[in-house]
């Protein structure tokens, strides 16, 4: 099966490093991920800079970086005033993110379920006008660091009201990358009666490990767009505990062998990967840096 991989390093990633990265060094990570032929690479967030500074240059790294025809180039908008930011910077698709935790949605964007949802509609109204597709993020879809285990019917119900305003694609978030295989089965029996799957992705991340299981359970469900970093970078900084997303590398290459078609060139990410390394100054904590002897995958 085909599967589209969406690099969010750059913003997943970068907004949760303790010190910001120089735009420079971002631009060179983001033109290093498009050498590597994704569809489509989350480069920034057009969020309040008081509340993520790491990513307060997104309109400048979208002026910098070098976009290729065969690439999309993303950002999350938590609002109107992100959503005329993105449009600003020439960006041709958006993310709004909510979540099926109260209390986790409250300290990752000062309002309610409902009334982040009530912020997205002149987002999705003004992307419909400009042909821009919209994907929506459900944050803590399995586990909150606030409110514990989250019921599947929690996520169907806000799942449903963006299908309803009219995103056009959902990414489910494992925020704090604590799932088990179980709990997505558990998931995508509720979810796949009610959505078809190729609106749907899955965004791990990998704290206990168990996130390229997760992975793959899905792929066997029929999901086929995955959420990953290069070197596995990432975290939330209102989700305290979580680690980074699951590692692009070791995605492509448990994928690979699952069966799948898919885009990025592993070695080109390991460049990516390598490079980002040297500005963050520590190892990044992707497992799939050399290729198994006797031939790895060649994804
Ligand atoms: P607020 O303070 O409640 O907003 O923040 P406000 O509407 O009251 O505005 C306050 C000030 O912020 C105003 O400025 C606004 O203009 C400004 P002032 O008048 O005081 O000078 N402002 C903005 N400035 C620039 N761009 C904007 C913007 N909006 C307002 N778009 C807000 C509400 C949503 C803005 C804030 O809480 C915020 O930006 N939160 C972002 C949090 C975030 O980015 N979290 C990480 C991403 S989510 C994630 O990582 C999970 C995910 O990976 C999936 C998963 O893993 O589960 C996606
Ligand atoms: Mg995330």
């Amino acid at each position: 099966m085909k599967v589209r991989v969406v690099e969010v390093g750059p913003r997943d990633g970068l907004q949760n490093e303790s010190k910001t990265v120089p735009t420079d060094s971002k631009v060179a990570f983001v033109d290093a991920l498009s050498d590597a032929g994704y569809e489509e690479i989350e480069v920034s967030a057009f969020v309040s800079p008081q509340w993520i500074p790491q990513l307060a240059d997104a309109e400048e790294v979208f002026a910098r970086i070098r976009r290729k025809d065969s690439t999309v180039y993303s950002a999350l908008v938590p609002n109107e005033r992100g959503f005329e930011r993105a449009l600003g910077a020439k960006v041709r698709k958006v993310a709004v993110f909510t979540a099926a935790s109260e209390t986790f949605n409250r300290k990752n964007v000062n309002a309610s379920i409902q009334g982040s949802i009530a912020r997205f509609r002149p987002v999705v109204d003004g992307a419909r006008r400009e042909k821009i597709p919209v994907r929506g993020y459900v944050s803590t879809a399995f586990w909150c660091p606030y409110e514990g285990k989250i019921a599947p019917d929690a996520v169907l119900g806000v799942v449903r009201q963006l299908l309803d305003l009219g995103v056009d694609e959902i990414s489910i978030g494992d925020t704090i990358g604590k799932a088990v295989p179980a709990e997505v089965h558990a998931l995508l029996d509720l979810l796949l009666d009610h959505v078809d799957q190729d609106r749907l992705a899955m965004h791990f991340h990998d704290t206990y490990g168990t996130a390229i299981a997760n992975v793959l359970a899905s792929y066997e469900r029929g999901i086929a767009v995955f959420d990953s970093s290069a070197g596995g970078v990432g975290g939330c900084p209102f989700a305290p505990g979580a680690a980074g997303n699951v590692a692009t590398e070791d995605l492509i290459s448990a994928l690979a062998r699952a069966g799948a078609s898919l885009s990025p060139d592993l070695e080109r990410v390991r460049a990516a990967s390598a490079l980002l390394s040297t500005v963050l100054g520590r190892p990044l904590r992707s497992r799939g840096r050399e290729a198994p002897s006797g031939g790895g995958p060649s994804a």
